[in-house]
């Protein structure tokens, strides 16, 4: 049985390279079916019935549309003995259309009779619980930084949740097998850079395997033979065409593929869609070896302490309640642009809490080298052969020195980039200058315009004075929201009252800061008005 505790995930994944992960992930995701179940299950029967195809390694149930269970089993083959006795449906209502896959559905056939004893399931979440009841949880801790742990236990993605993603991908992957054998589809982004958060999508990308490596092999001996390959005038157009038949066949054949929409045109041509028997709103893209890079390079800055997963996840539930991100691509900073600001942030610390990437790089020997397009993506996979961090900072003076850092960062002279650790001259006008660590002339954040930056600045500004203005004490007798709680309810919902009260005894330098917020308020909504 899958433990329900998502430190099982931590545990088991621990000190291993992204790599290694990534095999052991998508080799368990090909021995696993998913079968949709009656709601009254016997979960004994269940099991009972497919151990007769082979050895169950492990399953756990969900709800989703009604109840399902993830099957993995322990040899691929068990599978395909499962498939050879599992029914077509009738075709009295709808035409099936005859793609065999690897869902299925689980009918009892005499529901009546076997009712009544089962015990009751134990269903594994998929979704975290909402703000409002976080914020409950969070005012029973007893410190900012368990308050942040909080969090990210509630937030984090669990064993089961990355289970299903991977099984979301290798079910993409049969269909991408049908036409290129030797593909495969992996999850990048945050389903596997340690950041992910229950509910966010699954971002894959369709994968043709090393073909240089392939190329250098077929070249020994005195012969040299290669493949007859269809030749188009370039890579964009070879990546869409590949990606409008996958997104055909997803929406004709797919079972539970829904609102495909092929998006082909995009700087990166992906097809997204929502897949029904998992639940996840998924983006396709073929292979883009830099995303892969910076997935890998986050998930070892998310290993490596674990404050730096809490300050995240933290960070990003601040800047979603106070409207800072947005589902929607827009104007705003995104969550991976969040992200980067934290990592640099922790980068800047004294002593640092993560290296630099140089530093990484560094300490990468042969087979971490990677050049991609001219660009050197080298750095060390092995995370034993960094240092652990001096700084012994805690997470509650970390939260604040973070909206500190960032309400007075000279965002108009400065750019951040996490090559160097080093605030470095913006190269061009962009309100806010992420450097893309390995395409150094591409800005991650292009997108954010000046009132959203402003919009921040005055957030980051605001979140700074509540903090070092609290009374804990008395606000627990008070039983209002403390701490982190009180970061997590917007802004405009306090009152006069309150407000009167925390303008007794600050600063000056508090006070220039807060007036300057108060500015930036009025010139963001004096924007929003003229706009119109
Ligand atoms: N990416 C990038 N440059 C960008 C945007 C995205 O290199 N300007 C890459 C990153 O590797 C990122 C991945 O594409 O992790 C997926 O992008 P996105 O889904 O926007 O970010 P996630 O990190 O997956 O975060 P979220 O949980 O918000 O989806
Ligand atoms: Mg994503």
């Amino acid at each position: 049985h899958v433990s329900g505790s998502s430190a099982y995930a931590e545990v088991s994944t621990r000190k291993k390279t992204f790599a290694e992960v990534q095999t052991e992930r998508l080799d368990q995701a090909e021995r696993t079916v998913l079968i949709k179940c009656p709601s009254k299950l016997n979960e004994k029967k269940l099991l009972q019935y497919l151990s007769s195809h082979g050895d169950v390694k492990s399953h756990f149930f969900f709800e989703n549309r009604g109840i399902n269970a993830l099957i993995e089993f322990s040899e691929k083959g068990s599978i395909a003995s499962l498939q050879d006795a599992v029914g077509i449906p009738s075709a009295s209502e709808h035409h099936v259309v005859p793609f065999k896959s690897r869902l299925f559905t689980f009918t009892l056939k005499n529901p009546v009779s076997q009712r009544g004893e089962e015990a009751p399931l134990h269903l594994s979440p998929q979704c975290h619980i909402p703000v409002k009841d976080l914020i409950e949880k969070l005012c029973l801790a007893d410190s900012i930084s368990s308050q942040m742990y909080i969090l990210l236990d509630e937030h984090q993605l669990t064993e089961e949740n990355i289970r299903l993603r991977f099984l979301a991908c290798s079910l993409v992957r049969d269909f991408t097998c049908a036409y290129f054998p030797d593909s495969t589809v992996k999850p990048f982004g945050s389903s596997v850079n340690t950041f992910g958060k229950l509910g966010s999508d699954v971002d894959m990308f369709l994968d043709f395997g090393d073909t240089e490596k392939h190329a250098t092999k077929m070249k020994k001996g005195p012969f040299e033979m290669e493949y007859q390959m269809k030749r188009l005038p370039s890579e964009r157009l070879a990546t869409q065409r590949i990606l409008s038949v996958i997104g055909d066949c997803l929406d004709n054949f797919g079972p539970g593929c829904v609102n495909v929409q092929k998006i082909l045109n995009a700087r990166c041509p992906l097809v997204k869609f929502s897949h029904q028997p998992t639940g996840f709103q998924c983006d396709l893209s073929v292979s883009n070896s830099i995303a892969i890079r910076s997935s890998e390079l986050l998930y070892i800055y998310g290993c490596l302490d674990s404050r730096v997963r809490a300050l995240v996840f933290t960070i990003r539930c601040w800047a979603r309640v106070h409207g800072l991100t947005n589902s929607a691509p827009g104007t705003w900073i995104t969550n991976f642009s969040l992200t980067m600001m934290v990592m640099f942030f922790l980068q800047r610390r004294s002593p640092p809490i993560i290296p630099t990437l140089d530093q990484l790089k560094g300490l990468a020997d042969e087979k971490d080298k990677h050049i991609i397009g001219g660009y050197d993506c080298s750095f060390v996979s092995d995370l034993r052969k960094i240092k652990p961090t001096k700084n012994t900072e805690t997470l509650d003076v970390l939260l604040s020195e973070f909206f500190e850092y960032f309400g007075n960062f000279d965002f108009r002279k400065n750019s951040i980039n996490l090559r160097k650790g080093k605030e470095v001259n913006k190269p061009e006008s962009s309100p806010l200058y992420i450097w893309n660590p390995f395409e150094q002339d591409l800005n991650i954040s292009k997108n954010v315009n000046q009132p959203q930056l402003e919009k921040f600045i005055a957030m980051a500004r605001e979140s700074a004075w509540i903090l070092q203005k609290e009374d804990k004490t008395q606000q627990m007798i008070d039983k209002e929201p403390w701490g982190l709680a009180a970061l997590l309810i917007p802004f405009g919902k306090s009152n006069s009252s309150k407000m009167k009260n925390r303008m007794k005894g600050i600063g000056s330098e508090t006070i220039r800061s807060l007036l300057d917020s108060l500015k930036l308020n009025n010139a963001n909504s004096q924007q929003k008005a003229v706009g119109k």
